[in-house]
């Protein structure tokens, strides 16, 4: 097959949601629909639950697992999905911002009961910040949940995006009687399924279709008729392109739990969905069709067994063609370098592959020569765009409990951030460290992992900082002048970039004030786009 028709074939995308939208479930369904897993309950086992105390033992067992499901790429029709998966517990936050840098669109699911739920937002802010395609899914029908209308009004108002309902809910939780389809003019008949995927859909002579009533009853029928009219003048018809541009979100509504809607989703995410698109680096950009190959490392999975040190890097391919045991340019390190064993990962088992195409995401195994946002190339010098690090927002500096194991305790830090784990930020006078996280559960997991794998012991001591700000000015003296005047908030992160570590939003605001030459970026993006 050529080039171009491999890519075409490929679509990549990640699921996002709020915890207990239904991501999980979702995932789980379209896996069933691609014939990639026989039964329900497969890809449950890779949730790491959210619970008051966390059970880090819990999450490292799950960790093991999450490996094979970070990547699930299955075969439906004639094309290759390839699903990344992202983590569900808001500490790992983090680490699903730089998932999505690896996607070409997503699918957000919102529970219809919540709406739009906080880390709905947060995701979507990132999606927009590379014009993300989306597609909504609205989930748990069958349950009792807000008015269709008002959902839809409060994505538009909360996530800032155009949205256009492809198919309509006929009821309710317990009045749910299906949806039917505007755009294929189908009537989808909801029948309370969790195992199989048959269904009961009727094509319909449009809205005004006399047996429409036959199905669904007199009263429902009339209230849908209104209420599709008034969709139809108010939401047009859908536009690909706006979509494409991440400027209109066409919307689902369903039941991944009980198989409903789950097939209309995937059939029209095939159709309308981005193919592997290129991405930007500091030189130009990168076209998938470009003959040479090229990719980045956008998240590193540690193996949590102390006596298999190794990692393993996950490389999206962006352009060319991957091919095992071929040098490579690991364009950081200046050094060639080939793969014997680069792994790819079919739905729930994992195998060698010999190629890759753009959009693939395929397994490196690595003894520490990645960190997330290195590349690789065939001679060119690539640094893609958009890999960003964001302000953590909880710091804490970190005390070595044992002098004679510094030495460790710096290596593992440092391995540990390349992995993404955490941020590092280095104060001086006196080489403080301050670790920055999303979340409480990093530390546990730092202080695990740096005592099992690097045997060194640390503790924590709280700062309570506000947010961490990378600094840029055009006037070079200026943030010389800030960095000796506030020396007791400044410190530098893995690159040597001085970050203002801001108290509080007050004296952020403040220095904003004070400064007004110096621009203060709460994420690191800025360096890219520069
Ligand atoms: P997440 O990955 O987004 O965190 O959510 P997940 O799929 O785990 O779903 C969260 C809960 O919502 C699960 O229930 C799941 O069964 C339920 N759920 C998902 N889709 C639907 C739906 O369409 N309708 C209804 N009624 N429920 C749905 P749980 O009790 O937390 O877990 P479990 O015991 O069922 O595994």
């Amino acid at each position: 097959m050529n080039h171009e028709k491999e890519i075409n074939k490929r679509r990549t995308f990640g699921i996002i949601s709020h915890p207990d939208a239904g991501k999980t479930t979702l995932t789980e369904k379209l896996l069933l629909f691609g014939g990639a897993i026989q039964s329900a309950g497969a890809v449950k086992n890779n949730k790491i639950k959210k619970s008051a105390t966390s059970d880090f033992m819990e999450i490292e067992k799950q960790r093991g697992i999450s490996v094979a499901t970070s990547v699930m790429a299955f075969n439906y029709r004639d094309k290759q999905i390839n699903i990344l998966d992202t983590p569900g517990h808001k500490d790992f936050a983090e680490d699903t911002y730089r998932t999505l840098t690896a996607v070409d669109s997503v699918i957000m699911v919102i529970d219809c009961a919540n709406g739009v739920e906080a880390q709905t937002e947060k995701l979507m802010e990132v999606c927009r910040m590379r014009d993300t395609p989306v597609i909504v899914f609205i989930n748990k029908m069958d349950r009792e949940g807000k008015d269709a209308f008002d959902l839809l009004d409060e994505i538009e108002s909360k996530l800032g995006i155009k949205v256009k309902p492809m198919s309509w809910p006929i009821g309710i939780g317990a009045t749910f009687k299906g949806v039917y389809n505007m755009h294929k003019k189908e009537l989808n008949l909801f029948s309370g399924n969790k195992t199989s995927i048959e269904k009961e859909v009727y094509n319909l002579n449009g809205i005004q279709d006399p047996s429409l009533s036959d199905f669904i009853g007199e009263e429902a029928t009339e209230i849908l008729k209104e209420e599709v009219e008034l969709i139809d003048g108010v939401y047009g018809d859908f536009n690909q392109e706006k979509y494409l541009e991440g400027k209109i979100a066409p919307v689902f509504f369903g039941s991944a739990l009980n198989n409903f809607g789950v097939q209309e989703l995937l059939d029209s995410f095939i159709e309308v969905s981005p193919t592997p698109q290129g991405r930007n680096t500091e030189s130009r950009s990168i076209e998938p069709n470009e003959e040479k190959f090229s990719g980045f490392v956008f998240k590193i999975h540690a193996n949590i067994d102390p006596k298999h040190r190794d990692r393993i890097a996950f490389l999206r391919i962006v352009s060319g063609k991957f091919e095992r045991n071929k040098f490579y340019l690991h364009t950081r390190h200046q050094k060639k370098i080939k793969f014997p064993n680069p792994t790819s990962f079919m739905a729930s088992s994992k195998s060698v592959v010999d190629e890759a195409y753009p959009g693939d995401v395929i397994g490196l195994y690595d003894s520490g020569t990645f960190k997330i946002g290195d590349s690789l190339s065939e001679g060119e010098v690539l640094n893609f765009k958009g890999i960003p690090s964001f302000s953590p927002e909880i710091f804490k500096e970190i005390q070595n409990d044992d002098p004679m194991k510094s030495k460790q305790l710096d290596k593992g830090l440092r391995q540990l951030t390349d992995e993404g784990v955490a941020q590092l930020f280095v104060m001086q006078p006196g080489n403080r460290k301050i670790i920055g996280t999303v979340g409480e559960l990093q530390f546990e997991v730092i202080q695990y992992r740096l005592k099992q794998e690097y045997g060194a012991s640390c503790s924590f001591v709280s700062r309570n900082f506000f947010k961490a700000c990378w600094m840029t000015s055009a006037n070079k003296v200026t943030i010389q002048d800030f960095i000796k005047r506030k020396s007791t908030n400044v410190a530098y992160d893995k690159d040597e970039n001085p970050v203002f570590l801001a108290p509080s939003p007050f004296l952020l605001a403040q220095a904003e004030g004070d400064y007004p030459e110096i621009t203060f970026h709460k994420t690191s993006e800025f360096k890219l786009d520069e």
